[in-house]
């Protein structure tokens, strides 16, 4: 096989050598690649000659390998049933929701003006890099982690722990927080449609949040969040009991709030008025950066960013998806195309429908919708209805697609014994990680019923950014460490001009997390000082590729062998040391 063996700090390693071009030229870049190798299982294990901390130490940055992760695919319980087609629809069921529906307004109204076109232009930018580093690793890697196996495989195990956690706050805790929008578009929905009124008792949690001086405290009057807590426990229902019923009402919310979008730009494009496009960049507010002009453009794309998040969860369906090489980036890719457009038609209509300053309320289109009602004193009380519905299936399907990716980085990470193995357990009819999905359903019901969510739904963003940052990474650590793994999409660019794509994607990852709030990015580290709790009393010692990684590796032998499916990776006759 021309297979050859190092023996260095990270273990023995095997290269292909005939596949693995520039790793036989020696040297530096040899030694790298051999740590990133097809790795021997026993390597895992303790040296005779390692002291303890040295081998606990190993342990924090010990890589789980590529063909590993390729073999766990093949062997996967979960049902390989979503198709190119489905997987753009889970990344538009994602991504259209509160940014376009409630921030857009914000961000006109405070920073940017009728350029807030720009902000999403600028925004769909920032994102479309991160989309290619996700195409890359995820025709590369489609194991259901997403960035959590993408840092296991590039960082190590204590990276991908951090990773793990970190998305947390950008699928459940972004669940949670999209729970309680869903409640208030619940109650604009019934107002408009049927002049039905709830009041806050029922449909706002009790507890409350104040940012400056910082307190929680006891709202009055204010009981539980009943839609929030009832629409998360149906999702969670539906959730675990099949991809193909969830994939099913995904496709049919997304179609609607697609034709929703469409509506509110049709109906209203001829009722523009392009006076409210004078001026289309506001000049800077002078004593505050972020409102308007140049800045303001930058400032709401900072928040708009929140509008694109979710293509990345796309990439958490991979072992459900028949052909993930192929169809994840094209999931990824045709989710972000297809909402750009839809979020720049929208925004050109809404700001020209009504003047910006009147945006900053938490539904902006039925504010343009009213100031054309004034304006022409014909009724779109139609369209109004129509929009509030959007909204509700918009939130809907963010939440179904968060909460399924929520279920699978968890059944991950339990997988590597991270967490505890009942997060594994897959219904044997239904073929879901339903243990995994119904403790994410009910933790997540209760906050949004209860908690002050926007304490932590402001750190949604933050978690975000730092994980696309360590997709970046990642695509630049297997360039150079695993160039023999084929990959089906890969960053354009001849020699290693490809680089300055996640270069870019990455340098703006941390520039708008500079640019967040203080408060958010102490929080942040709170968070990651529980989670890092967590991993220090168990995940570390209950790691399967440490406590047994040669069962681990010929586990999944046995399951191809089984399969009678060639073997990705093949256990070679190791002469295994006896375990300590
Ligand atoms: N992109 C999703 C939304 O806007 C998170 O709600």
């Amino acid at each position: 096989m021309g297979d050859k063996i190092y023996t260095g700090e990270g273990g023995i390693g095997h290269i292909d050598e005939e596949k693995a071009g520039s790793s036989s030229g020696g040297g530096f870049l040899s030694n790298i690649q051999a740590r990133y190798a097809k790795v021997d299982p026993s390597s895992y294990l303790r040296r005779p000659d390692e002291t303890g901390r040295q081998y606990w130490s190993r342990r924090l940055i010990s890589l789980k390998p590529y063909e590993l992760l390729a073999a766990e695919y093949a062997n996967t319980e979960l049902r390989k049933y979503l198709n190119a087609f489905q997987l753009v629809f889970l990344g538009i069921g994602a991504i259209i929701g509160t940014g376009i529906f409630v921030l857009s307004g914000q961000a006109a109204a405070q920073n940017a003006g009728p350029a807030v076109t720009v902000s999403f232009i600028v925004a769909a930018i920032a994102s479309g890099f991160a989309a290619m580093s996700y195409s890359e690793l995820a025709s590369m890697i489609p194991v259901s982690g997403s960035a959590y196996t993408y840092a296991y495989a590039t960082m190590g195990e204590f990276m991908a722990w951090t990773l793990g956690w970190d998305l947390v706050l950008e699928y459940m805790i972004g669940s949670a927080t999209v729970g309680v929008g869903w409640s208030g578009y619940f109650k604009t929905f019934f107002e408009v449609a049927f002049n039905v009124h709830f009041g806050d008792s029922w449909t706002t949690p009790p507890i409350y949040w104040n940012e400056d001086p910082a307190y929680i405290a006891y709202s009055e009057g204010s009981y539980f969040n009943v839609p929030g807590f009832v629409i998360i426990l149906l999702v969670t229902i539906l959730l675990c009991v099949g991809i193909r019923q969830a994939s099913w009402v995904n496709t049919v919310i997304v179609i609607i709030k697609l034709l929703v979008v469409f509506i509110f730009i049709f109906a209203l494009c001829g009722f523009v008025d392009t006076g409210n496009y004078d001026p289309y960049v506001p000049p800077n507010t002078s004593g505050n950066w972020h409102f308007f002009g140049t800045p303001g453009i930058f400032a709401a794309a900072s928040t708009v960013f929140f509008s694109y998040i979710g293509f990345d969860s796309v990439t958490t369906a991979a072992m459900e998806a028949k052909n993930p090489r192929r169809d994840l980036p094209i999931g990824i890719m045709g989710s972000l195309v297809v909402t750009t457009l839809m979020y720049i038609g929208f925004c050109t209509v809404m700001t020209g429908a009504v003047h910006y300053s009147e945006l900053n309320h938490p539904a902006p289109p039925t504010i343009a919708i009213l100031a054309v009602e004034e304006r022409t004193g014909r009724s779109f009380k139609w369209l109004n209805i129509v929009v509030a519905l959007g909204a509700l299936a918009g939130l809907t399907s963010v939440l179904l697609v968060q909460m399924l990716a929520q279920a699978r980085v968890f059944y991950s990470m339990a997988k590597d014994g991270l967490l505890p193995q009942i997060f594994t357990k897959v219904h044997p009819k239904f073929k879901t990680p339903y243990v995994a999905t119904i403790i994410v359903g009910l933790i997540t019901s209760i906050l949004s019923a209860l908690l002050p969510v926007d304490l932590l739904g402001n750190m949604t963003s933050v978690g975000t950014l730092f994980a696309f940052f360590i997709v970046h990474c990642g695509v630049v650590v297997l360039r150079i460490t695993r160039p023999d793994v084929d990959r089906w999409f890969k960053i354009p660019g001849p020699s290693y001009t490809w680089i300055v794509f996640p270069f870019i994607g990455g340098a703006i990852c941390i520039l708008l997390i500079a640019v967040a709030e203080v408060s958010t990015i102490w929080r942040l580290f709170v968070w990651m000082g529980i989670g890092w709790i967590i991993y220090f009393s168990y995940g570390i010692r209950k790691s399967r590729l440490h406590r047994d990684p040669i069962g681990r590796f010929a586990e999944v032998h046995a399951q191809q062998l089984d399969t009678k499916e060639e073997p990705e990776y093949a256990v070679q006759d190791y002469d295994y040391p006896s375990r300590t």
